[in-house]
């Protein structure tokens, strides 16, 4: 038992002999009062005012008393400064690995906190956390969120507002904070990058204006002869004809892009079934390429195979790859114009295949460049014309090879041609010359 609670008990027990029975009542409450050194000075003043025959006990204790409650203070302000030593440490780490910036400003508009997030949203060097205001800071940016307008937004009741610069959203969110007189502080300012968010939320408006103005295309065309037919027209051999036959060529069209839409469905939610075989990668290009010809023919354009290896097994999905093949090299035939060459070569070193496919067509301007993987992107209309498919070609050969650990860069220099490298691992696979192709 720890001394103090020993002279407790021994004061407690001198209490009990010296009590009187009339004042037991008033004893057992001055007891429970004095069960800490605290209260044994409490009940000493309680019992002197009372002029109680028990004030003569405490007051003999009253010194020890004073001195253990000296102690007990020390502990508790030691406890107490710890305490808040860890918390201010707790809420300064929380601060700085908050992704959010977070800024507090006093009534006066300085500055007593700003985070490292928001010393880089806000562009701020030490010195401006310092020296300068806020309402400095954030009027190089906007005027909506000075303190004042904080203020203000806050006596309406708004406590968010938003801003954006150079290509980057913040949505900011405030509050006021107290002091510690309870006053009002100053306020707590966050903000919030939601660039990667605007731009998916953005990405998938266009995403469904898109689809909509694909499907609509086909489907005007679809009614404009239909109702040519019905109004008499079928009664002409030639004009239903070429109705139907329209009709029918842009019904394909449709099942094409409701088709290519699934097939990004499944890649996007990975319930793309991949049936990885071992698949002679030279052979599967030969025949992409040869099935190109028929239309590259058309255009009289010249179109070359060149392979080093007369086969080469790798494990692929072999449908999936051959519709990328096909998809840039169909590519390359529709961009490049009448009597245009296009070379399709299969290389390799240990690690990787790599299928190249060089047109000297139409070319691809920096700006598209930096697009052509996005969907329904179909680039310069002007350029290509009638040409330009759905846009969905690149976007889902790109997310095919990349399922088998590859990629495809693409090169291009307008009105030059594009090189398109395909590039697929080898792992594991090796060469296989025995095969007649
Ligand atoms: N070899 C190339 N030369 C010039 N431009 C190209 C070439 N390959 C692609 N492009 C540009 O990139 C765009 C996107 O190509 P992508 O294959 O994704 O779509 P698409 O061919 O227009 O339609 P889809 O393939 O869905 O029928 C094309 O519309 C075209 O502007
Ligand atoms: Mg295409």
């Amino acid at each position: 038992m720890p001394d103090r609670d020993k002279s407790h008990t021994k004061r407690q027990d001198v209490f009990f002999r010296v009590l009187t029975p009339t004042a037991a009542g008033a004893g057992v409450f001055l007891l429970l009062g004095a069960a800490t050194p605290l209260g044994v000075i409490a009940s000493a003043f309680a019992g002197l005012a009372a002029g109680s025959a028990l004030a003569l006990y405490f007051a003999a204790n009253l010194h020890a008393s004073i001195e253990d409650t000296e102690k007990e203070l020390h502990g508790l302000i030691d406890v107490n400064l710890s305490e808040t030593i860890y918390e201010k440490n707790k809420l300064e780490t929380i601060l700085r690995y908050m992704t959010d910036g977070t800024v507090a400003v006093d009534t006066g508009g300085r500055i007593i906190h700003a985070n490292k997030a928001a010393r880089k949203i806000l562009r701020m060097t030490d010195d401006d956390v310092r020296r300068k205001r806020y309402d400095d800071i954030i009027l190089r940016f906007t005027d909506s969120l000075t303190l004042g307008a904080i203020i203000s937004d806050l006596a309406d009741g708004k406590v968010a507002g938003s801003f954006s610069y150079g290509g980057a959203s913040f949505d900011v969110s405030f509050g006021i904070f107290k002091n510690s007189s309870g006053d009002e502080g100053g306020v707590i300012i966050i903000f919030r990058d939601v660039t990667e968010s605007r731009k998916v939320q953005d990405m998938q408006v266009d995403f469904v204006a898109n689809v909509s103005h694909e499907l609509k295309t086909p489907l005007t065309s679809i009614k404009g002869y239909a109702e040519t037919l019905l109004e008499g027209g079928i009664d002409d051999p030639a004009m239903t004809q070429e109705a139907l036959g329209i009709i029918n060529s842009e019904v394909d069209r449709m099942k094409r892009i409701v088709n290519d839409l699934l097939q990004l469905s499944r890649l996007d939610t990975k319930r793309q079934v991949w049936n990885m075989k071992p698949a002679d990668i030279v052979a599967l290009v030969r025949m992409a390429a040869k099935k190109q010809g028929v239309t590259a023919g058309n255009k009289r354009q010249q179109l070359n195979f060149i392979s080093r290896d007369k086969s080469f097994i790798l494990t692929i999905d072999r449908d999936r790859i051959e519709q990328v093949v096909t998809n840039i090299i169909s590519n390359a035939v529709k961009y490049t114009r009448e009597g245009g060459r296009i070379d399709v070569e299969i290389v390799r070193d240990e690690a990787n295949v790599y299928i190249i496919v060089i047109d000297n067509g139409i070319g691809i301007s920096e700006l598209e460049l930096s697009r052509i993987f996005e969907r329904f992107y179909t680039g310069n209309k002007a350029r290509s014309g009638d040409m330009s498919g759905t846009g969905l070609g690149l976007p889902i050969s790109k997310q095919i090879v990349e399922e088998h650990r590859g990629s495809i860069d693409i090169q291009s220099g307008l009105g030059y041609g594009t090189r398109v490298v395909i590039t697929l691992p080898i792992e594991g696979a090796g060469p296989d010359d025995s095969g007649e192709i």
